[in-house]
């Protein structure tokens, strides 16, 4: 982004240390975790979201062999697919790009070169990209395929150095999920299908390249090398280059970031070896070697992502208090579930995403106590009602999600995320936590580097708890969180005693009994300020509004989350005193959790000159914004 403000954070940044090379803790699995490959089934193609004919060939490992070119804005060079075939006779890969340009394909048969293959690349399709089809033979075994990404590639931002904290190098960092692998390399880009994958990477000098992998050093060539051992789907595939430091937390958790938010991240994220403690507790050993983060420039559309070994982090965590750190927890929980056990599909994206936020608030329970877990629980209650209430149809309501959804962004609402986690606190209350844990533990363990549909652990729930605990649910209730519409009446009810008093403290305010700097505040974590703040009433007058921000200094706080929470009263409300710094938080961050909620309600204010303001301040802010968010908000105006 152009305007990027260097947070406060850079007084502190002494970088002590230069990255971390090497030293990967070599992987240990359990007895009772012997599985490292993907369990071998009967395959069933069901993921619309590929060409891949993975039901006959199946991609086993990637290697890649990169230049990476910030001049042209491009990965150059040379994929190299080892597979196997599920079905003997099949003749034919067919692999997922996106905007590649395919220079040549050659391929080995029994060991040996054989030159040059022909291929076809079928035409684009909008969502899916180009399939690439690569006649195989019986003795072809390895097949290497020169190219070039796309300077648009949707997967990959280019910044300039300008659009960085310190100006000075330029930067690079992917987004694979859900459908981007494709426009980093040719593959097979479906969570039903692992492979190991390597990596050579050249860069210029004094960048540094991270993989979501093992990280090597530079070798005698100025090369540097990576290793992926644990088979991963084609979503977790993730490059970042650029002046780039790391900051230890123990010996196998750190942070890599941009020298200014290098200290402030390691001192933010420092209860992660905790979490991880936490997690292992209850849900078995952490299978991947180290846990590193990354803090991203904030053009990063994503709070989180959980690229292994490297969880991938918006600088907008980093509040100074500890706050935000749930999606640290929350990627870390995807080391089980998501990572380990996968979706097959995105149709069944609520077993990543409403297990690890179930996961998480375990996690954020054990680390902080109930009383920030519920809160949690509350906050994310709201949000997901207000999903529901957006979908814009019934079935984008179910866990299991339709057919005939047109992109898989649209698995990615609150509905999988806290409806997937309501159902499992619905599970966790009716069989109890002395039966529910261990389950939780032994599903993970079961289905270790496997790909599992919701009717995989429907049966699964059946066969290892329901079925020896018949009174503790019916399939009626089960069948309506997982195939009906909206929130079950059999849902828990969190209640916050925090928040109740948020709720009649803003009551007295709002009707004028007591004055805003009366209101007992001095005690409000981020959690109470969200709750207060997102049920302010509607038709609060510009004076209540000013009283607020006079007594709170709400507009341009630091908070990003907070300050979301207040623009979006401010854009309801028409507060116009608000709207520059609302204007530099759109210039400055490109979340998407924000941001496309906060142009959706400018643009569709009932006031034109509020659309054409927002209208303005995008056609600024887009250059700067991740090619992702460049799409989503590009819809969001054309609405
Ligand atoms: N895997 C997601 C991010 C994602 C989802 C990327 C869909 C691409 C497509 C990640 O784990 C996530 O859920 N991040 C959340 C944080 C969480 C605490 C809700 C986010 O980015 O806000
Ligand atoms: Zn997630």
């Amino acid at each position: 982004m152009t305007n990027l403000k260097p947070i406060i954070f850079s007084l502190f940044s002494v970088a002590l240390l230069t990255a971390c090379q090497g030293a990967e803790a070599p992987v240990k699995e359990s007895a009772s975790s012997t599985k490292t490959e993907a369990t071998p089934r009967v395959i069933t193609k069901d993921d619309k979201f590929t060409y891949a004919n993975y039901d006959e060939v199946r991609v086993t490992h990637l290697d890649l062999n990169l230049d990476v070119n910030f001049e042209a804005k491009v990965l150059d060079g040379i994929a190299t697919i080892d597979f196997e075939k599920v079905k003997p006779d099949a003749d034919m890969i067919v692999l997922d790009t996106k905007d590649l340009l395919i220079k040549s394909v050659r391929v080995f048969a029994d060991g040996k070169p054989e030159g040059v293959t022909d291929y076809t690349i079928d035409a684009a399709d909008k969502v899916l990209g180009e399939a690439l089809r690569i006649p195989l033979t019986d003795k072809t075994d390895q097949i290497l395929i020169s190219y070039r990404t796309s300077p648009k590639a949707e997967g990959l931002q280019w910044l300039s150095p300008e659009q960085t904290a310190g100006k000075k190098h330029p930067y690079l960092f992917s987004q694979a999920q859900a459908l981007n692998a494709r426009t980093m390399a040719p593959l097979q880009d479906t969570p039903a299908v692992r492979m190991t994958y390597s990596a050579t990477l050249r860069v210029p000098d004094g960048l540094l390249p991270l993989m979501s992998a093992s990280q090597g050093a530079k070798d005698e060539n100025d090369e540097y090398r990576f290793e992926m051992p644990q088979p991963i789907p084609s979503y977790l595939l993730a490059i970042a280059v650029g002046d780039i430091k790391f900051k230890a937390i123990n010996d196998h958790i750190g942070v890599y970031a941009e020298e200014y938010i290098l200290d402030a991240a390691a001192e933010e994220f420092s209860e992660t070896p905790q979490m991880e403690e936490a997690n292992t507790k209850l849900y078995g050993p952490y299978r991947w070697g180290r846990y590193d983060m990354i803090v991203l420039p904030p053009s990063f559309p994503y709070g989180g992502m959980e690229n292994p070994r490297l969880s991938f982090l918006t600088p907008t965590l980093v509040a100074g208090d500890k706050s935000l750190t749930n999606v640290v927890a929350h990627e870390l929980a995807h080391s089980w579930s998501g990572n380990l056990v996968t979706n097959a599909s995105w149709r069944d994206a609520w077993l990543n995403e409403g297990f690890t936020s179930y996961v998480e608030n375990r996690v954020m329970e054990e680390l902080y106590g109930e009383r920030r877990a519920v809160m949690e629980q509350v906050l994310d209650m709201e949000g997901m009602k207000r999903a529901i209430s957006d979908a814009k149809r019934p079935e984008l309501t179910h866990l299991k999600l339709p057919k005939d959804m047109v992109h898989p962004d649209e698995a990615f609402t609150l509905v999988s995320y806290i409806k997937g986690a309501n159902f499992l606190f619905f599970l966790e209350d009716r069989f109890g936590r002395e039966k529910f844990d261990p389950f939780l533990k032994a599903w993970f363990n079961d289905n270790a580097f496997g790909a599992v549909t919701t009717e995989d652990f429907l049966s699964y729930l059946h066969e290892n708890l329901h079925k020896d605990n018949m009174d503790a649910v019916t399939k009626d209730e089960i069948d309506a969180w997982v195939y009906g519409p909206g929130l079950p009446d059999t849902a828990r009810k969190p209640v916050s005693d925090a928040f109740e008093s948020v709720d009649e403290q803003s009551a007295d305010w709002v009707s004028g009994k007591v004055k805003a700097a009366e209101l007992k505040t001095d005690a409000w974590s981020t959690h109470e300020w969200l709750h207060f703040l997102n049920n302010l009433p509607e038709g609060l007058s510009e004076a209540q509004f000013a009283e607020l921000d006079e007594t709170f200094a709400l507009t341009g706080t630091q908070n990003a989350e907070t300050a979301f929470a207040w623009y979006m009263q401010v854009i309801k409300g028409g507060y116009e005193p608000a709207y520059p710094e609302l204007e530099s938080f759109l210039m400055t961050v490109g979340r998407g959790k924000f941001i496309y909620r906060l142009y959706g309600a400018l643009n569709a204010s009932d006031r034109e000159d509020v659309q054409l303001w927002a209208a303005d301040v995008y056609e600024a802010a887009r250059p700067g914004y991740h090619p992702i968010a460049q799409r989503r908000i590009d819809d969001i105006m054309a609405e």
